[in-house]
């Protein structure tokens, strides 16, 4: 809900009689939901599960802004060709699993120029300790990337991607959580230095599939090297689905569902019946861990059906996903310089 100035005519009261006047009104507004993902490599299905299937079930309940993180891909990737080609293909496997360009804006991030500004104002007021305690950047570190200012800062750019369209939901992964409360910390400060000039948003993390795990059980991520493609070959997505780390456990013994990253994915493929089944079937002992991943790969490849039928249609249209991309372009242009003009008379600019 947002206020509005409106022009109203009021004909009953006696000295305004026929003429208009300023009023306030409590007018229903969309509810703006956004959220990215990075092209630093192929899409797997944690984040399909993570943040593309909620993303695309909220569609159509708001205003909807869904990018293609390029500028934070720069972090980790310094590869042109990679870095335009895996855009192109986010944006091609987003379509492709159900995004509507009618109902969401599909757009990459560095067609929104401003948001590079905002992050720059949103720096100015960031405390170092703020960012020092990210986990991301933590873990990254951790792993042996360089410590660029540009990894260090990309929770500013994160949170001037958010902040940028007024957002009022953010639908993500649990490993995302963090960034998003960084967000509501910097709108804080903002709002606390400038007046109220940025809106809180709320993370949208769905339980059942918060942390999607991978071959290893730990979280799926492509750094982990433990993923399942989301358009991979028949005989790759096989070969990966039967790598699925497991115990030593004997066919005819019981085994536990609840440790098993084979019962997790099928649980996010399979109906509840079907689940019930296997945690029987688990429970009961005599079906090796062999047969299991044949049953889940057999769901999972059966799922994804549809939406290989409809990336082939998209390949098919040589100029639909740029078509796509200029128009989400547009419309997210248009409310960033809303934001920016409010931001930059702020604080100053
Ligand atoms: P990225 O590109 O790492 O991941 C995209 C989305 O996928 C989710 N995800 C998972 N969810 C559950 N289980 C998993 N194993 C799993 N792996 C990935 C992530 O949580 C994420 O939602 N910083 C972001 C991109 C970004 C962004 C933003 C997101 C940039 N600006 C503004 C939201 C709003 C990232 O690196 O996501």
């Amino acid at each position: 809900m947002r206020w509005f100035v409106t022009r109203r005519t009021c004909r009953s009261h006696p000295r305004l009689g026929g003429r208009y006047f300023l009023a306030y009104r409590w007018t229903p507004s969309p509810m703006r939901i956004l959220s990215g993902i990075q092209p630093s490599g192929v899409l797997h299905i944690g984040n399909y599960f993570g943040m593309m299937q909620p993303a695309i079930a909220l569609q159509s309940q708001g205003e909807a802004f869904y990018f293609i993180a390029d500028y934070h891909a720069l972090t980790t990737l310094h590869d042109p060709l990679a870095l335009r080609e895996n855009s192109r293909r986010v944006a091609l496997d987003f379509l492709a699993c159900g995004l509507d360009p009618a109902r969401a804006a599909l757009f990459r991030q560095s067609d929104v120029p401003q948001v590079t500004e905002l992050a720059w104002i949103l720096n100015t007021v960031t405390p170092m300790g703020l960012l020092e305690r990210a986990h991301s950047y933590k873990d990254k570190i951790a792993r042996g990337l360089a410590a660029s200012a540009g990894l260090f800062t990309y929770p500013t750019l994160m949170a001037a991607d958010i902040l940028i369209y007024d957002s009022d939901v953010v639908p993500v992964g649990r490993d995302q959580k963090q960034h998003v409360e960084i967000t509501r910390d910097l709108a804080i400060k903002m709002n606390e230095t400038y007046g109220q000039i940025l809106k809180l948003p709320e993370p949208r993390i769905s339980t059942a599939t918060a942390i999607v795990p991978g071959l290893d059980g730990q979280k799926m991520s492509k750094s982990y090297g433990n993923t399942i493609d989301l358009f991979g070959s028949e005989k790759e997505t096989q070969k990966r689905v039967m790598s699925i780390t497991t115990d030593s456990t004997p066919v005819e013994a019981p085994k536990n569902p609840d440790t098993s990253s084979i019962f997790q994915l099928y649980s996010l493929f399979a109906s509840p019946n079907e689940i019930a089944e296997m945690r029987a079937d688990f429970e009961k002992g005599g079906r090796g861990y062999g047969d299991f991943k044949k049953q889940l790969f057999a769901k999972l490849w059966d799922y994804f059906a549809p939406m290989r039928k409809r990336r082939e249609e998209i390949l098919a249209q040589p100029d639909y996903i740029n078509e796509v991309l200029a128009q989400g372009a547009a419309h997210a242009n248009a409310i960033a310089d809303v934001v920016m003009t409010r931001v930059r008379q702020a604080v100053g600019l």
